[in-house]
This record gives structure tokens, C-alpha cells and sequence, in this order.
């Protein structure tokens, strides 16, 4: 594909979407101090919402709310938490429910990941990404879950294409994805009933982002232009985070049990290219 071919612009959700839309609105989003989920958080909040991030470093935490703060003009409140750790998380969604009364949206995006083939995966390896990727999102839906059913709200899962086909080296992340991913349609079947919707995001090659640092040592995670996709350039984080937007907004109020690729449609011509 020739980069001089045009490609879609990156543009912000605020010039699609109303900015009011969520507004008293409260959004609690796991992994969201840094990368893709930062980045989702700033969008919600562009549109009226409050927020409370959760990661395990709780300066990376604190230094990602005062600048999601500043750049919105609306709260968020860092929540230090390890997702494998039920009581931490429980605490972070009271401080939530202390600060703001409620929870309307939940992003689970806490994730780890690195390159290692099954023949040199330990046991802990393997169980560590399972326990971050897939109980994580587990602890978080339990710990959140009484309050996204008093407001009606709804969840956002950020997954992965990786195990869409069977991808070398990531059996640990394609494993735990593939149960973030069966998780997010039983809570949506079960969920229904109270209207708590739940989908899945699962995001192509995103440039600039620590999963493609990992993923792609040889490119140090790639510039926009470095692994084109059908619609000619690589994802950046502000696509994932439009299609979230999309996901808690009214226009997608029929919308549960779904898994959505943002990806340019790389996923449909892998192994071609
Ligand atoms: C083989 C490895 C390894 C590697 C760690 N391990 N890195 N094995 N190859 N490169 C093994 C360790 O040796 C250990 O096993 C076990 O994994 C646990 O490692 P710890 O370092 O003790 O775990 P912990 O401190 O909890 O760290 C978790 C982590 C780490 C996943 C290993 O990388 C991390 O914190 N990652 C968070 C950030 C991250 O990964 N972001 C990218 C997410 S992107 P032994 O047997 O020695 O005890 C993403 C999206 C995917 O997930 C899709 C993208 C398209």
C-alpha cells in the first residue's frame, strides 16, 4: 500500500458527538493512567463525564487524572488498584461512589502483555495474563456491577484481534482475551434484564502505545505510516476511544453483547499484505 495514498483523518469525538451527552455522568475505567484507556477517559470526559482512573502505579495515576483534569475541565480521581486484588478494587469504586454517588460507564482495560512462545512460558507467565486480562476484568465487574444497575449504565472491554486467528507467541493474551470476550456476552445476556448493556472493543495495531512497543519491538511500536491497514494508515488511541464513546452514548442503545474491531479492517487481510 502506497503511503501516499489518502487515508481517514483522526479526528476527536467532540466533532461528531454533542459535548453534553454524558454529562453527570461518572465513568470508572481500570489501566486507564496510561495508553489507549487514558486516552478513552479524556474522550468521555470531553463530553461531560467525571471519572476515576485505576492502575497499579499510583504516581503514573496521579500525574494521568491532574493532566485528564486539566484537559477537560471535569474531575477524575485516581484509585490505585491492582485488578487481581478484589478488596483493592472495591475500595476505588467506593471512593468513587463517595466522590461522585455513582457509576454509569465501566471501561475493563487493565491488560499485560509480551512476546513469548508457549515453549517458553512458565506457569506464572501464563497465569499472571490470565489473572490481569481476564480475572481483572472479572473482579472489576463484580465490584462495580450493583452501581452500573442503578444507573442503567454500561460496560466497554478492551480485547484484542490477536485471537480472532491464532497469533504466535500470544497464547497467554489470546487465552485470557478470548474469556474477556465470553465474559462481556454472558454479562450482556444476563445484564439485559436491568439494562446494563456490555461490548467488547477489541483494537487492530495502535500506534504509539505500549502494547505495540511490545508487539513490535522492531518498529518501537510504530509510527502512524508504519503498518498499514486497508484504510491506510495504522489505529491511533482516539479511534479506539470514539467507538467507546459511541458504545456508552443513547445512539447505541440497542447495542449489547457485540464485539467490535477497530482496526481499519486489518483483521480481514492478515497473513495477505
Ligand atoms: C516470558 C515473561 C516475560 C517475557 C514476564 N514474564 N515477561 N515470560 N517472556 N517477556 C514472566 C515472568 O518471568 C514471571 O514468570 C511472570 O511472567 C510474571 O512476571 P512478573 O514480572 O512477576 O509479573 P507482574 O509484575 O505482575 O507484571 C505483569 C506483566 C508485565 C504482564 C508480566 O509485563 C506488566 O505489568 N505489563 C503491564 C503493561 C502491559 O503489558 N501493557 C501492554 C498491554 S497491551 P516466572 O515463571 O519467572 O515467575 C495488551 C493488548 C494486546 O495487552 C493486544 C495488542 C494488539
Amino acid at each position: 500500500m502506497s503511503s501516499a495514498r489518502p487515508t481517514v483523518p483522526v479526528i476527536s469525538s467532540t466533532a461528531v458527538f454533542k459535548e453534553d451527552i454524558f454529562k453527570n455522568k461518572v465513568l470508572f475505567c481500570t489501566g486507564g493512567g496510561s495508553g489507549i484507556c487514558k486516552v478513552m477517559t479524556e474522550a468521555v470526559m470531553r463530553h461531560g463525564a467525571q471519572a476515576t482512573i485505576v492502575g497499579r502505579n499510583a504516581e503514573r495515576l496521579e500525574q494521568a487524572a491532574k493532566e485528564l483534569s486539566a484537559a477537560t475541565g471535569r474531575t477524575c480521581l485516581a484509585a490505585p488498584a491492582d485488578v487481581r486484588q478484589p478488596k483493592a478494587l472495591h475500595a476505588a469504586v467506593q471512593k468513587t461512589i463517595d466522590a461522585f454517588g455513582r457509576i454509569d460507564f465501566v471501561i475493563c482495560g487493565a491488560a499485560g502483555n509480551f512476546l513469548a512462545p508457549i515453549s517458553g512460558l512458565s506457569e506464572n507467565a501464563f497465569r499472571t495474563v490470565i489473572e490481569i486480562d481476564a480475572l481483572g476484568t472479572y473482579n472489576t465487574i463484580k465490584a462495580t456491577l450493583p452501581h452500573v444497575r442503578a444507573t442503567r449504565g454500561a460496560y466497554v472491554h478492551v480485547s484484542a484481534t490477536l485471537h480472532w486467528r491464532a497469533t504466535p507467541w500470544q497464547a497467554h493474551v489470546s487465552a485470557a482475551k478470548a474469556a474477556v470476550d465470553a465474559t462481556s456476552a454472558v454479562l450482556a445476556v444476563e445484564e439485559g434484564p436491568h439494562g446494563v448493556r456490555s461490548n467488547v472493543l477489541a483494537p487492530g495495531p495502535i500506534g504509539n502505545t505500549e502494547g505495540m512497543r511490545r508487539l513490535s519491538p522492531a518498529t518501537k511500536g510504530g509510527a502512524a505510516d508504519v503498518w498499514p491497514t486497508p484504510l491506510g494508515r495504522m489505529g491511533d488511541a482516539q479511534d479506539v476511544a470514539n467507538a467507546a464513546v459511541w458504545l456508552f452514548s443513547d445512539a447505541a442503545n440497542m447495542v449489547s453483547g457485540q464485539r467490535f474491531a477497530v482496526d481499519g479492517a486489518s483483521e480481514h487481510v492478515r497473513g495477505i499484505a
